[in-house]
């Protein structure tokens, strides 16, 4: 069955790296049952590609990946895909893993920056040129579609850049993935790379080019989707960003720009993004990772307001603090948070939500009172105010 998709249809897809570059972040290691529960979460995601991981890495790495292709590979799921080093050893284990797939995929890599080839792994640039091309040949022999990705392509002199991917292309790579391994360039410079090699590498039009971005400069993310605005039609990313350092793309990010902004993008996703807040969720239990309250999309204050002025807009017209509803993200809704900040307007809705009924004097003196306990505490919960009416009865 072929894993390629009409060219015509303007979607990009969603590589999920969770399972692999992942679970390389410090202290982010899974057990078998967690990665499958992961993976079974990104199927009801809809994800194109689930990279399930590195099988020459141990034996349960490989054990994990196979697994899930044999439960989560089936032929209407996503393409099970598995990590490679250039070497025979490592494309054969993990096109051993992926076999009980639907759709596979052998995602092979070498470097091609100067600084790699000298200090890490001792070969010339011709050397180099010659790995790819025996590797990919190799990965193509046993499976239809093979992803090809030049490490450190972000920090590789861009015309040796343009022959590696070349090489790879008349070797038969399907995917061309371009990863800014260290995360060091900007959006104009990740876009600018993606454009050049669709300009510049011939054969390049048969494949799909796809964006591969770290987080050390917080840039991740509109790297990822400058390369998108430059031809991209795959984005690797991970639940909640999760990966290498300081991590990788944030799918949810990337997914809900791509939603929100559908005008500005003019593309699409095939993600249900009605799962996103789930499958944030049972990735930061599994791996013990709390989410940043202030992380977009799935932090615990991405919908929630606390000022006055914003609550009070929200409970006129949710758009006037609002560019998507937590609805679409998978929450029950957005949240008004009682705080010092807060106006009377979302306190009177508070109490009306929670069964209070008091009359116009009650609530002006009920009002001053919370906002005096405001100032002496920092979270006010039900109880406090709970506590701060039986006051108010007491007194009347
Ligand atoms: O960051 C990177 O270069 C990678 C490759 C293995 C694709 O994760
Ligand atoms: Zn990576």
């Amino acid at each position: 069955m072929s894993n390629t998709t009409e060219p015509s249809v303007e979607y990009v897809r969603i590589f999920d790296t969770t399972l692999r570059d992942g679970e390389q972040a410090p202290g982010c290691t899974m057990t078998l049952e967690e990665k499958l529960e992961v993976a079974r979460q990104l199927a009801r995601l809809r994800v194109d590609i689930i990279e399930a991981g590195f099988p020459a890495a141990s034996p349960g790495d490989w054990a994990a990946v196979h697994e899930i292709a044999r439960e989560i590979g089936t032929p209407d799921g996503p393409i099970i895909a598995a990590l490679a080093r250039a070497n025979r050893d490592d494309i054969d284990k993990a096109w051993s893993a992926i076999q009980p797939a639907a759709k596979k995929r052998i995602h092979t890599f070498m470097s091609t920056s100067d600084i790699h080839l000298e200090y890490q792994f001792r070969k010339t640039r011709a050397e180099a040129l010659a790995l790819i091309h025996e590797m990919v040949s190799y990965a193509r022999s046993l499976c239809e579609d093979v992803e090809f990705s030049p490490m450190d392509a972000g920090r590789t002199d861009p015309l040796f850049l343009r022959e590696a991917v070349a090489v790879a292309v008349a070797a038969g790579a399907t995917t061309l993935n371009i990863p800014d391994t260290v995360g060091y360039l900007t959006p104009d410079e990740y876009g600018a790379m993606i454009r050049d090699l669709r300009e510049n590498v011939p054969g390049i039009e048969r494949c799909i080019l796809s964006t591969h971005c770290h987080d050390d400069l917080g840039m991740a993310v509109a790297n990822s989707l400058a390369g998108v605005r430059a031809g991209a039609r795959q984005v690797e990313c991970t639940i909640n960003g999760i990966g290498e350092r300081a991590g990788n793309a944030s799918l949810e990010e990337v997914v809900m720009a791509l939603h929100t902004r559908q005008q500005y993008y003019g593309l699409r996703t095939r993600v249900e993004t009605r799962e996103i807040a789930r499958t944030s969720r049972l990735v930061s239990s599994f791996i013990g990772v709390p989410v940043p309250p202030n992380k977009a999309i799935v932090g615990a204050n991405a919908f929630a307001h606390e000022s006055g002025i914003h609550q009070d807009g929200v409970l006129k017209y949710r758009q006037t603090y609002e560019i998507m509803s937590a609805e679409t993200v998978g929450l029950d809704s957005n949240t008004l948070v009682l705080g010092k900040h807060s106006g009377r307007h979302a306190f009177r809705k508070y109490l009306e939500e929670k069964g209070y009924k008091l009359n116009e004097e009650e609530f002006q003196h009920v009002f001053a009172r919370f906002k005096d306990l405001c100032d002496r505490k920092k979270k006010v919960d039900d109880r406090d105010i709970e506590a701060l009416i039986a006051g108010e009865m007491q007194h009347t």
